[in-house]
């Protein structure tokens, strides 16, 4: 394992080695446990910058990252378009060329649908300093940090545990395809044994989902998919239950037609929530897990999400020492 990751981007987990992304965990662990101590470690990015460029609102990514960097000694201004000449019609590499000299780390969520991750990439492309994604359409890897730590701390080596990601009805707003792809990616990493259940009329991205399944084959892990929200969540261990918008189920997301038959998909599912007969399929020991917002009474009914299975705050402070972790080695570390 080399220590050197200052300056590397953190757009996807499968761009990270798993030598890499363990040093991301052990340093995960490091923090949470000296904020538990109420240590400091304000000398860790002392006097360091980060730019933080919202597309989109965020509770959880906005204030991990802010308080986080306010831990390690810097400091993180929160921007969104309006706040930046991008508004007027800044380009992306002209942005990125004027915030690298000023600083030393861009964080970016823009998940618009076909537009976020080609942003990022571009940004990547014309900064000095890394970039951090904070969710674009197609992935959100602190969130997959944030979850894979979770699991961890509640079931040891993640080798083997039956996890179910699944759909589930959301009125709330199209949620992007980033978490669920996210974890398909990296959970296959650990070998866990993944399940999906989604409606046909909401599948995910193919390549990302083959390279999920290629992840499974060498790590010994499993990845199947069903479209019966029953089937998936049998004997699980841990439950997953989430939104993602329909995009890829029509033709064209963007066009009239397109948004209407997004609509009637979506109504067509309105049964697949996490509810307690359905907990009731899973094991009797299992988790619920998800990345929050959550729909209540939609996605997830209030007994199951305030129920002694949920952890989802524990999956939410996560968040808050894995972005420190990717803080620290990317913008600080060794140069
Ligand atoms: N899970 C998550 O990314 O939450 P926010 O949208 O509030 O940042």
């Amino acid at each position: 394992m080399n220590t050197i990751f200052r300056g590397k981007d953190f757009i996807t987990t499968q761009e990270w080695s798993k030598d890499q992304l363990e040093t991301v965990f052990d340093l995960s662990r490091e923090f949470k446990l000296k904020f538990a101590q109420n240590d400091y470690t304000d000398h860790i990015l002392r006097a360091r910058t980060l730019f933080m460029m919202f597309f989109e609102q965020s509770t959880r990514t906005r204030n991990s990252i802010e308080a986080g960097m306010t831990q390690l000694g810097g400091h993180a201004h929160d921007l969104t378009p309006d706040k930046l000449q991008i508004s007027h019609g800044e380009v992306a590499r002209d942005t990125a060329k004027v915030l690298s000299r000023f600083g030393h780390g861009i964080a970016i969520r823009y998940c618009d649908y076909g537009i976020g991750n080609k942003y990022l990439r571009t940004l990547a492309e014309n900064s000095d300093i890394p970039i951090i994604n904070m969710q674009d359409d197609f992935y959100h890897p602190l969130q997959g940090l944030a979850d894979l730590m979770t699991i961890r701390e509640k079931l040891g080596d993640p080798r083997g545990v039956k996890i179910t990601i699944s759909w589930a009805y959301a009125t709330s707003h199209a949620k992007p395809l980033s978490v669920p792809q996210t974890q398909a990616l990296l959970f296959s990493r650990y070998g866990m044994d993944v399940t999906f259940a989604y409606p046909r009329e909401f599948p995910l991205m193919e390549p990302i989902m083959e390279q999920a399944k290629k992840n499974a084959e060498d790590s010994g892990g499993k990845l199947r998919i069903t479209h019966d929200m029953d089937e998936g969540f049998a004997d699980a261990q841990i439950v997953i239950p989430k939104s993602w918008g329909g995009f890829l189920g029509v033709e064209d997301p963007y066009s009239e037609e397109g948004k209407a038959q997004m609509k009637e998909n979506l109504e067509k599912n309105k049964d697949w929530i996490c509810d307690e007969r359905r907990m009731g399929l899973a094991d009797k020991n299992a988790y619920y897990m998800h990345a929050l917002p959550a729909d209540r009474g939609n996605e997830v009914t209030d007994p199951v999400i305030d129920g002694p299975q949920s952890i989802v705050y524990d999956e939410a402070e996560n968040r808050l020492h894995t972005a420190k972790a990717i803080m620290a080695l990317t913008m600080g570390g060794r140069p």
